[in-house]
């Protein structure tokens, strides 16, 4: 019998959807020859917003969402990769084990290349706030990190688009039409859905993250001493 089931809530697909969107911006505006650096800031900050948010989604947000649900074990990784040899369209409902060891990992590098932004300076008029309270050991591996952490980034998702193509076109299974519906079509009788998305949560973490936010990047930026001759 095949169920539809409700598994990918609202924040996540917006979260998706959102990332991609923010980091084409964020690489548009890098090339300082275009004069948007300092939309580049702001896309940064944007992103770093979004995942700190998918972070603290992944403990307290819906079941699939959750990083204890797709976080693979050593026995959870080895049934599936049983499973998958067995039988050609084996999917699991959530993240299968290997896609969640990839998103984690996506989540990381994005959360570093925005965390280093914070330090970096591109040698003309523009500075992360943060930069000119680093030393210049900080300012070097930062910089080191921003300008090549992108390039992994860049990596990880060919891997990653690959992967949902292989998934579509050999497995025959289509994962992009559920993280833009939210729905997924399951063939077992013991999987079951979720119930909603927890708007009035996902609105909690989102004012959370924002006065974070505030704190970070205005309140706690160090004041540059000024000389009065
Ligand atoms: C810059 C490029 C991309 C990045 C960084 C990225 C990142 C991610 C992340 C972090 C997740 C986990 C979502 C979550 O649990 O919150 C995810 C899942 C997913 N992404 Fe992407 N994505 C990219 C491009 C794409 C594109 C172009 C597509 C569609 C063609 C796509 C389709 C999907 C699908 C279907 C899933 C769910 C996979 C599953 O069912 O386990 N992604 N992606
Ligand atoms: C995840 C978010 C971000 C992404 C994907 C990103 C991406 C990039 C990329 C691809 C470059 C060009 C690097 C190169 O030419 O080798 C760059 C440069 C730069 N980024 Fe970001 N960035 C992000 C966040 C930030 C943040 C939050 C800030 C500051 C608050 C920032 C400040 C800068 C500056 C000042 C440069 C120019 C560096 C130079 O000209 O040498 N970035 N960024």
């Amino acid at each position: 019998m095949t169920k539809k089931l409700f598994v990918w809530d609202l924040s996540v697909r917006l979260f998706h959807w959102l990332l991609i969107i923010s980091l084409l911006s964020a690489w548009y505006t890098s090339d300082g020859e275009r004069g948007l650096i300092d939309y580049h800031l702001k896309i940064g900050y944007f992103i770093l917003g979004l995942i700190l948010f998918r972070i603290t989604w992944g403990i307290f947000g819906t079941h699939y969402a959750k990083f204890s649900q797709f976080l693979p074990t050593k026995t959870k990784l080895k049934n599936y990769l049983k499973k998958s040899k067995q039988e050609k369209g084996y999917t699991t409902i959530g993240h299968n084990p290997l896609g969640g060891l990839m998103v984690v990992f996506m989540l990381l590098l994005i959360l570093s290349q925005a965390i280093s932004g914070l330090f970096m300076n591109d040698d003309v008029f523009t500075t992360g706030p943060y930069y000119e309270s680093a030393s210049s050991s900080v300012q070097k591996i930062m910089s080191f990190i921003h300008h090549n952490v992108f390039d992994v980034i860049l990596i990880v998702s060919v891997l990653h688009i690959g992967a949902i193509f292989y998934y579509l076109f050999t497995k025959k299974i289509n994962l992009i039409v559920p993280m833009i519906t939210g729905y997924k079509l399951s063939h077992s009788e013991k999987t079951s859905g979720i119930k909603s998305s927890k708007l009035l949560l996902s609105l909690i973490i989102i004012i959370i993250v924002a006065v974070f936010l505030y704190w970070l990047l205005v309140l706690n930026i160090p004041v540059e001493e000024e000389f009065y001759y």
